[in-house]
């Protein structure tokens, strides 16, 4: 598993997707898991969770889980891929928006001047 930092406000931003056990849910920005996993642990054994993310590295981090499916993709492809799984209407979506801590923190990917790699 590689670095990815601790999601801000887990708790609360869970909570406040008020979960129904067997509902559908999604999390349009999946990187480390944080809040995918914190999702699955209220999740009841009907649940589902479909996970979106562009970034292959984030692809490395799926978990194992029936109830979980990771999707590389955009998430402006959420509805067609929804629809494709027959997972519409869904019960509730979290985005988690912007860059994680390991794309600015691995050198190679270019993000941040604060490392000398390229050279
Ligand atoms: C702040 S991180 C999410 C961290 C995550 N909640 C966790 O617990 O580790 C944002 C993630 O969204 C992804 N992302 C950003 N824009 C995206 C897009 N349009 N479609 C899919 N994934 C995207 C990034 O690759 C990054 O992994």
């Amino acid at each position: 598993m590689m670095m990815y930092h601790e999601p801000v406000l887990l708790h609360e931003s869970i909570e406040a997707l008020n979960l129904s056990a067997g509902g559908i849910y999604v999390d349009a920005t999946f990187g480390g898991g944080g809040h995918s996993k914190e999702l699955l642990k209220q999740l009841g054994a009907q649940g589902k969770l479909f996970a979106f993310d562009q970034d292959a590295d984030a692809t490395n981090n799926t978990i194992s889980d029936k109830r979980f499916m990771l999707i590389g993709h955009n998430f402006r492809f959420i509805k067609r891929f929804l629809k494709y799984y027959d997972a519409m209407p869904v019960s509730g979506l979290i985005a988690d928006l912007g860059i994680s801590s390991h794309q600015i923190n691995v050198a190679e990917r270019g993000f941040s001047i604060r490392f000398d790699c390229c050279t």
